[in-house]
């Protein structure tokens, strides 16, 4: 399976940054010689359309933060899966911890949000992880597995969506989890799936949190990892692109 490179810009940059931005990058994946894994960018919603309109045609996908479910309607600030879809968006990341944690955000909207995304055409990038607490109590795969079963509608294909191991300890710290570590949650939600859909340990499975150019490749070398969910560095033009090349398949 071809690697997943995602960048998550959360809430940065201004509309010239990440207009300059999506041109590098852009130019780089023009100038590759090698074969490239799935690139996505996710800027921030005002800036969608514009990073849109300069990638289009290119290899580079856009995707969005976070979607609302319903169509349209009464949702003041909110915006809607569907209007992700009319802006070029084909990605959309759903139940980041800092949406379930800003934003007290449940399973079951998660679950409605992914559902909603999958009818669209969208493909939802689930984030899960455990926290510092859960992973010192020894309940990482308790509460792993509890938000694989809670965040999931009952049926989907395992190429409509994306899963993100995020462990919550690890975003934007700088602390990193061993690699067995990350094989053995990520070998454990491929079996989960596995029992809750047909084909679920075909679902492709990233890792995220901390990751830099230098320590990407020892994520990438992993088996199961099918790529990176990258926050803070995927800012950075020559460093995100180093990651891109850190892919192994
Ligand atoms: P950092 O790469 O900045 O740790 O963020 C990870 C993340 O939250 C990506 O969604």
């Amino acid at each position: 399976m071809q690697q997943y490179i995602i960048g998550n810009w959360k809430m940065n940059g201004t509309k010239a940054e990440s207009q300059k931005l999506a041109a590098g990058f852009l130019k780089r994946i023009q100038e590759a010689t090698r074969p490239l894994p799935h690139i996505v960018l996710c800027p921030s919603y005002p800036y969608l359309t514009s990073v849109f309109e300069i990638l289009k045609g290119s290899p580079i996908e856009v995707g969005a933060q976070d979607g609302h479910p319903e169509k349209s309607g009464s949702f003041t600030g909110d915006v809607s899966i569907s209007q992700l879809v009319d802006v070029g968006c084909k990605y959309v990341i759903v139940g980041h911890s800092e949406r379930r944690n800003f934003h007290q955000e449940s399973s079951a909207l998660i679950r409605k949000k992914i559902e909603s995304a999958i009818k669209a055409g969208l493909r939802p990038i689930l984030c899960i992880g455990e926290t510092e607490k859960d992973r010192e109590t020894g309940k990482t795969l308790e509460v792993i597995g509890h938000q694989v079963t809670s965040d999931l509608p009952s049926s989907f294909m395992p190429h409509d969506l994306i899963i993100a191991y995020e462990p919550l300890w690890a975003i934007g710290t700088g602390k990193l989890p061993k690699q067995e570590e990350v094989e053995e949650v990520l070998g454990f939600i491929k079996h989960e799936l596995s029992t809750h859909i047909a084909g679920g340990a075909l679902v492709p499975m990233l890792y995220g949190g901390s990751v830099n150019a230098a320590n990407a490749p020892s994520f990438l070398n992993l088996p199961h990892v099918d790529g990176l969910l990258v926050g803070g560095v995927s800012l950075k033009l020559d460093e995100f692109w180093e990651i891109v090349n850190a892919s192994t398949r």
